[in-house]
């Protein structure tokens, strides 16, 4: 299930975000010296560039160690991104496959999981990052979450997505390779991110709370 909601938005990802998606972030990775030089190298990521046994060797608090810990917690891989296949130009083609790899380092240095609602939180960070027009994006968003997450959206999640989208650095410039060392708290001050409330947290607390009410419920009923 977990693997089709991936899907799903991967798909979604590529037709609504090509051609205009992919030629934003390809220019917005020209205008910048780190995003030309990832452009020119053209890095990929996944188990074998970056081994979790590489991971795991990092210092405690660094971006590779939170990265490799986001993995673990949400029981994925770096291979698990799907091949970009409907993008002609070769350069696009890239873009967009770099953009794939390092979504996962936006989950782990967000936190958030690969649910339905925390891709949608992270995906309006990447809208506003990016400076695309939301309006296509809410509606997908508003169609696809149940109730009490669209409520939590609204009040929590797209502003925090908004605010930080807007004013971190653009993060498809990050040459995270580069960055695995550093320590993860100073690079989100450096980006201009800062964490969202806690999802998986928020979300086991709404699901007890419910519990709680329908029992006493049922014991007001007898
Ligand atoms: C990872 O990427 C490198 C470079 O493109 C490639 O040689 C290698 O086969 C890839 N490994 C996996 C597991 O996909």
């Amino acid at each position: 299930m977990m693997l089709s909601t991936f899907h799903l938005i991967a798909a979604l990802g590529e037709a609504t975000a090509t051609p205009y998606f992919i030629y934003r972030l390809r220019d917005a990775m020209l205008v910048d010296p780190t995003g030309r030089r990832i452009l020119k190298d053209r890095p990929r990521i996944n188990s074998t560039t970056l081994t979790p046994e590489y991971l795991r060797s990092l210092p405690e608090n660094s971006v590779g160690r939170a990265y490799l810990g986001w993995l673990e917690r949400e029981g994925v891989s770096s291979d698990t991104r799907a091949q970009v296949r409907y993008i002609d130009d070769e350069e696009c083609a890239y873009v967009m496959q770099r953009y794939r790899e390092c979504h996962d380092f936006y989950h782990a240095i967000t936190n958030l999981p690969i649910v339905r609602e925390g891709e949608v939180a992270l995906k309006t960070f990447e809208f506003a990052n990016t400076l695309l027009p939301m309006t296509g994006l809410s509606m997908f968003a508003v169609a696809t979450m149940k109730p009490a997450e669209r409520k939590r959206f609204w009040s929590t999640y797209f502003p925090w997505a908004v605010k930080n989208g807007v004013r971190s650095k653009e993060v498809i410039n990050v040459y995270w390779e580069e960055q695995l060392e550093r320590d993860v708290d100073q690079l989100r001050e450096e980006l201009g991110i800062e964490r969202p409330p806690d999802m998986r947290d928020l979300r086991k607390r709404a699901r007890a709370e419910k519990k709680r009410l329908e029992e006493l419920k049922k014991s007001r009923a007898i």
